[in-house]
């Protein structure tokens, strides 16, 4: 067990978390999707230690964060698409998985003998930050332990990582509350996993189609595991009414409900309210939570992507 330390987002609490990234150590920090487990990239042991905090299988990849372009461009190749992409949505919740540059020093470790690197830049001001004060690439998959939903606010990170982190810094709620869209470059545009910028954006800004990832691809992704973003309790999808002792999850106009993603029927405010009131609803020790449905339109999908894998069966 590790005393997690808990900081703010003031001058002092960011200076402490960087100076902790640098020297190895792991600290969870908020950025505007999901709040992520950071590890110095270019450290074996850092990056090994994420892995054995979250308990995740080590063959799955990490996203490295970034601070500026000019730091991107040191650890992957750069195609004018990727450029393109960059000006128009970064600093933003989208990551770039691009060729990895030959020599360059990061961990073997966070791509898991890929040729390839997630990169992303996050826009969240803290992330930011803590990122410029760093000066090093950060591993950052989402804070949680493997299996767990994502956590959007620093209560969620302690609620399954306390004692097994260095520290974590509290910057508030996340704004889109889903991880990262990820579009892979090489060569051509693929959407590795939907969220806050769709595949119609990134079709509309590249001027020819991203094509959606086919189950059959070989690229190994925690979100392709079934049942990646699980609660302890059961969910179930759709549900057109409630059944007994069931935390009633809505969204849009419902007669009765616990929680309500949205009752506007505002996709963005529920894609930033899910991972939180799935958190709430397990909290009650119900052993099913039931959705409403969600409409399967903009960042419709990336929301039921997430709840399909919350319901899949485990073992
Ligand atoms: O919003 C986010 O992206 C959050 C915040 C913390 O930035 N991070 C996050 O990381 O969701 P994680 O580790 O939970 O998800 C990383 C995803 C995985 O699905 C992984 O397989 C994929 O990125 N990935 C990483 N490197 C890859 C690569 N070289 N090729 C294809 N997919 C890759
Ligand atoms: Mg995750």
């Amino acid at each position: 067990m590790t005393d997690t330390l808990r900081l703010d987002a003031s001058p002092d609490g960011l200076a402490t978390a960087a100076t902790l990234l640098r020297n190895g150590k792991l600290v969870a920090f908020p950025t505007e999707t999901v709040y992520g487990l950071g590890g110095n990239a270019l450290d074996d042991r850092a990056v090994a230690g994420i892995f054995a905090a979250k308990g995740r299988p080590s063959f799955n990849p990490l996203i490295v964060h970034f601070a500026s372009l000019e730091a991107v461009r040191e650890y992957v190749e750069w195609p004018d698409m990727a450029q393109r992409v960059a000006d128009a949505l970064w600093p933003g919740p989208l990551t770039l998985v691009l060729p990895l540059r030959a020599g360059a020093k990061l961990s073997k470790l966070v791509t898991a003998g890929l040729d390839t690197l997630a990169v992303r830049m996050p826009a969240n001001p803290v992330a930011r930050t803590l990122l410029e004060l760093a000066e090093v690439p950060v591993a950052a998959p989402s804070a949680n332990r493997s299996g767990r939903i994502s956590p959007t606010r620093a209560a969620h990170v302690l609620e399954t990582l306390d004692g097994r982190i260095d520290a974590v810094l509290d910057g508030g709620a996340c704004d889109v509350g889903l991880e990262s869209t990820i579009l892979g470059l090489a060569p051509r545009p693929r959407l590795l996993r939907p969220g806050r910028i769709t595949a119609e954006a990134l079709t509309e800004l590249l001027g020819r189609p991203v094509v959606e990832r086919k189950d059959t691809d070989q690229i190994s992704a925690p979100g392709q595991m079934s049942s990646h973003y699980a609660p302890n309790a059961h969910v179930r999808l759709n549900a057109m009414d409630w059944q007994p002792g069931e935390a009633r999850l809505a969204f849009g106009p419902a007669e009765s409900c616990d929680l309500n993603l949205s009752p506007g029927g505002d996709l963005i405010e529920a894609a930033a309210n899910l991972f939180e009131y799935l958190y709430r609803l397990d909290a009650t020790g119900a052993s099913r939570i039931a959705v409403m449905p969600v409409p399967h339109v903009g960042l419709g999908v990336a929301i039921n992507d997430r709840l399909s894998r919350a319901a899949a069966p485990r073992d």
